[in-house]
């Protein structure tokens, strides 16, 4: 199956709602909250600049950006129009946050008209991520900063034993889930072939152990499992009873780790 985060709308209303609940639950995790207000903390909010985030979703991370710079001005642009619907109904009482349709290869903004750029988990779902840096530098002005922050899912795992069989579930997310999973890798040499100037690149560990954070990805995953004919009704249940027991057992693991970049137009 194709990534569906590259076209989100066809993937339907279904995918929308859950994926839009599913950012939310991942943005309250405390080490997802503690990876965005480091990057926050390297950029500059004057109050009359704004902020861009390119592949905002449902806005889980916008909101964040929003509370943080205020007074200053957030615009999300995001491609998916369930995901802008979303994201506005999300973010009613943040007076400084809107949202957009826009692909991020394509937005409607002037040259230099932007203080910060953020691209939180976007690279990672698209076939051509230097077309979407060039567009940030673009709309970047002189001083101001990209962050990307994304997921190197080519580490990504749920195993706590040799051949643990909870662990297929972390391959068929990065295999079903996500365009490339070494974007990450990739990183410091896209950033570079923009000409902005890297000023920080580092890795964060993001351990998830409690049944809010890992269930719904477990349940995603059998389910597309079963559709795909790969495995049976009874091995789908069985994985989810796994997850369970761990739950109840306190050994529920998955291991994401989290690369940061923040990168200055000079
Ligand atoms: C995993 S979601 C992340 C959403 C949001 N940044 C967050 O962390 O909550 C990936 C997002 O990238 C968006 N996306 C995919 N292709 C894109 C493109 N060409 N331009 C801009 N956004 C894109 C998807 O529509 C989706 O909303």
């Amino acid at each position: 199956m194709a990534d569906p985060f590259q076209n989100v709308d066809a993937a339907g209303p279904e995918f929308i709602k859950a994926f839009a609940d599913a950012m939310d639950v991942r943005q309250s995790d405390p080490t997802m909250e503690r990876i965005v207000a480091a990057y926050l903390g390297r950029l500059e909010f004057p109050p009359d600049s704004l902020t861009v985030e390119i592949g905002a979703g449902a806005g889980a991370v916008s909101r964040r950006i929003a509370a943080h710079a205020a007074p200053a001005q957030v615009t999300g642009f995001e491609p998916s129009e369930g995901f802008v619907a979303e994201a506005r109904a999300r973010a009613a009482d943040h007076a400084n946050l809107s949202f957009e349709q826009a692909d991020g290869t394509a937005l409607p903004l002037e040259d230099g008209a932007a203080q910060n750029v953020i691209l939180h988990t976007v690279l990672t779902h698209v076939t051509d991520p230097g077309a979407l840096l060039t567009e940030a530098a673009r709309i970047l002005r002189p001083g101001g900063r990209l962050v990307v922050g994304d997921v190197d899912f080519s580490k990504a795992t749920f195993a706590n034993a040799p051949n643990d069989p909870l662990d297929v579930c972390a391959r068929e997310f990065a295999r079903s889930y996500v365009t490339d999973a070494h974007l990450v890798g990739k990183l410091r040499s896209l950033i570079a072939a923009t000409g902005l100037e890297l000023e920080h690149f580092g890795m964060d560990s993001r351990v998830v152990t409690t049944p809010d954070q890992m269930r719904p990805w477990v349940e995603f995953t059998t389910r597309d499992m079963v559709t795909a004919g790969l495995i049976g009704e009874d091995m789908a249940r069985a994985l989810m009873a796994e997850h369970d027991r761990r739950a109840e057992a306190g050994t529920l693991y998955g291991y994401q780790a989290f690369a940061t970049a923040v990168a200055r137009k000079t």
